[in-house]
């Protein structure tokens, strides 16, 4: 990047001087006007909005989503105001736990919506249509805001078709609910894993990869109700921070008086490096684009394909291994024949499943239901102190594995007491595929050797190392807002 261009057209200024210096709350020029661009023209093209969507950059989702809340919510202060003033927020029944964090600290009531492979549940108990039309107004207002993770989520890796997603959208313009999508996988849609119903053809975006993506809320918003969310954080690095917020323009404009007053614009070296990048030197050089190093929307969409390919590789690895795994020899039995037999004796195993898990269709993790109930001391022990004893056999040689139990994605007390005991995520975003291999290998040997425990001394002396003070430390240090 050079130090300074006499490039006069802010659109393809991207120099040292001008990352240096107070941007706007927008964004840098060149990569705020390629954002709105390839939004527009590539990502989302058949959006129903008359004068197109509206972008503005951001830190991230992060900051994306607490921009969303201060503009569309108000806070509310237990045992200052009366409960009726208490706004509320509807989620999945797991989810990211920086978005809960985020709502709880404005004091909003969160409301978790029962979810399976699909997400959200839209009909059904706990679906969304049960939760709104019964709702129970003792805990505060009927909720007007939706957090949803729809592609990939996190911790479930579940994935939206489009049916399901045009009948919560339908109940939300019921309701007056405004959506915040929030994608980071969105473009880690795995052909491989995908059912035949999500495989349902955009509109033409020009780009075949494009095109095999699952549509955002966003394309069937006619009625403006939707907030989304983009970042950089699993594209390039979480540490860019930094990302984009598409939605109407009234809503663009509010979110930039929050970040003038706030964060102000993302950091400028970032901004331009990402420009620098993307656009290239042809973005300040418009006479010899010939020399153009830039990505432009081809390159961005062959990096991101590129991507989805290794992730796709990855989970692959992780799931073929956690197949092998699922059933473990349980109850050997020794059958014994008669003398006259010419085999004396027969060992018997039966298999049990030990757990059970869908291949995610998108996203960066594996989430576990084990079986605690098929466990051979599973009447002897509480089944969340069985997954606590798990939890920590597995971080012992030679299994060596630190999975993420499912209690840290329960935005409730009662969903972490009543089922966050029986999830492990697994993550295999972060390692080549030779670690995946070991820790996935380590994490069913482990699995296999708990279910041929019987001393029940054992289990308890792994129930009292999970239940000693550092690590019941060490595991709440990771909840608020790990990925
Ligand atoms: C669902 C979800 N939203 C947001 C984030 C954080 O995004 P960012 O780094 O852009 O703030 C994560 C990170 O893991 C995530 O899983």
């Amino acid at each position: 990047m050079p130090h300074d261009t006499a490039e006069p057209n802010q659109f393809r200024k991207v120099d040292v001087k001008t990352a240096l210096q107070y941007g706007q709350a927008s964004g840098l020029a060149p990569l705020a006007s390629w954002v709105q661009q390839f939004v527009t023209e590539a990502m989302i093209p058949e959006a129903p909005y008359t004068g197109g969507l509206a972008t503005t950059m951001t830190l991230g989702n992060t900051d994306g989503f607490s921009k969303a809340l201060e503009a569309l919510s108000n806070t509310w202060i237990e045992g200052r105001q009366p409960i009726g003033e208490r706004e509320g927020i509807l989620c999945e029944e797991y989810t990211f736990m920086g978005g809960v964090s985020t709502a709880r600290a404005r004091g909003l009531n969160i409301t978790p919506i029962k979810a399976d492979h699909e997400g959200m549940l839209a009909y059904g108990k706990g679906g969304l249509a049960d939760i709104l039309e019964n709702w129970d107004a003792s805990t505060g207002q009927r909720p007007h805001l939706m957090y949803t993770v729809t592609i990939g989520q996190n911790p479930t890796g579940a994935i939206m078709g489009p049916k399901r997603r045009k009948e919560i959208y339908e109940l939300c313009v019921k309701y007056d609910i405004i959506i915040i999508e929030d994608e980071p996988y969105w473009y880690l849609q795995y052909p491989s894993a995908m059912s035949g119903t999500h495989l349902e053809t955009r509109s033409s975006t020009g780009s075949s990869f494009l095109d095999s993506l699952l549509p955002s809320y966003l394309a069937g918003d006619y009625q403006g109700r939707v907030v989304r969310l983009d970042t950089f954080s699993k594209t390039v690095a979480p540490g860019c921070r930094l990302g984009w917020l598409t939605a109407q323009p009234t809503l663009i404009e509010r979110i930039q008086r929050i970040t003038e007053s706030s964060t102000a614009g993302p950091s400028g070296f970032v901004q331009s490096l990402i420009a620098e990048l993307i656009l290239g030197p042809d973005a300040r050089d418009s006479k010899n684009s010939a020399k153009s190093s830039g990505w432009n929307n081809a390159g961005w969409c062959r990096w991101l394909e590129g991507l989805r390919g290794n992730y796709e590789r990855r989970m692959n690895t992780m799931c073929d291994i956690l197949d092998q795994g699922r059933d473990v020899i349980s109850t050997p039995k020794r059958l014994r024949f008669p003398s006259s037999s010419t085999i004396d004796s027969w060992d018997i195993v039966e298999k049990t499943p030990a757990y059970r898990f869908n291949r995610p269709g998108a996203g960066m993790f594996v989430w576990i239901e084990v079986l605690y109930e098929n466990h051979p001391l599973t009447a002897h022990f509480a089944p969340a102190d069985l997954a606590a004893a798990l939890w920590v056999l597995l971080t012992h040689k030679p299994y060596l594995v630190l999975v993420m139990p499912g209690a840290i994605f329960g935005p409730t007390v009662q969903i972490v007491k009543e089922s966050g005991w029986k999830f492990f995520r697994l993550s295999f975003c972060a390692d080549e595929d030779e670690v995946i291999s070991r820790s996935t290998t380590g994490f069913i040997n482990g699995v296999a050797a708990f279910w041929q425990m019987r001393d029940r001394d054992e289990v308890q002396a792994l129930i009292d190392e999970a239940h000693a003070e550092d690590i019941e430390r060490e595991m709440a240090a990771m909840s608020p807002g790990f990925c």
